[in-house]
């Protein structure tokens, strides 16, 4: 019998029609049947901020904390904003990073995809998210890579048109699900790094 692989979706917009939701609503879509496809809205989540870990988490920041600690693996869904990644992103993955070494992100397999009507591709968003996933503890899937440029010839009323795209974006999702079943097997996140 298949093994159930639980993936997250975490995106930095969250706009109507917004192209990186278009992603996700992909990666969901395009899942193997194995796959239970969850998403959290990081709207919901207040500025990261050291008093509150003191005083008591926010319930959404309890929720996102508990929703990453039971994924498998985390699918991060990047636009890029001025060659970076937006706040509402960097400050879901601030909160899941804490407390250092117990942090619900540290040890998680993480694969990033990003879509952009310029055309870089966000390639330098990915590129600091990488460097951001890496202090964590997590660990990037490095291939394949899916950076999409030109999004507004591919991806029309928040949903992805093009077949290559979709097909792309599977690739994804089935390697991060090879991923996961390959560290279950090995018992070892050492076996994808
Ligand atoms: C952008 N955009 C942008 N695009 C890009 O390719 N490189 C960049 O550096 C930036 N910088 C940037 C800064 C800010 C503040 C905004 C609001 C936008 C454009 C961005 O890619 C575009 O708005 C996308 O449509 C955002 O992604 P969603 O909302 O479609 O998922």
């Amino acid at each position: 019998m298949e093994r159930s692989v639980k993936i997250l979706a975490l995106a930095g917009s969250y706009r109507r029609h917004s192209f990186n939701q278009a992603l996700v609503a992909a990666a969901r879509e395009e899942a193997p049947s194995q796959v239970e496809f969850r998403e959290f809205d990081l709207r919901e989540v207040p500025f990261y901020d050291a008093d509150l870990e003191e005083t008591g988490l926010p319930p959404a920041v309890v929720r996102l904390k508990a929703a990453v600690h039971e994924a498998d693996a985390l699918l991060l869904v990047t636009p890029e904003y001025n060659s970076g990644i937006p706040a509402v992103l960097k400050n879901g993955i601030d909160w899941a990073s804490r407390v250092y070494p117990e942090a619900p992100i540290g040890g998680k397999l993480v694969a990033i995809i990003g879509a952009t009507p310029g055309r870089s591709g966000t390639e330098f968003a990915q590129q600091q998210l990488r460097t951001v996933v890496n202090r964590t503890g997590a660990v990037v899937i490095s291939e394949p890579q899916l950076m999409v440029a030109r999004a507004g010839d591919l991806i029309e009323g928040g949903r992805v048109r093009s077949e290559e795209l979709r097909s792309s974006v599977r690739a994804v999702v089935e390697a991060m699900v090879a991923a996961v079943e390959l560290c279950v097997d090995q018992g070892s996140l050492s076996a994808v790094m």
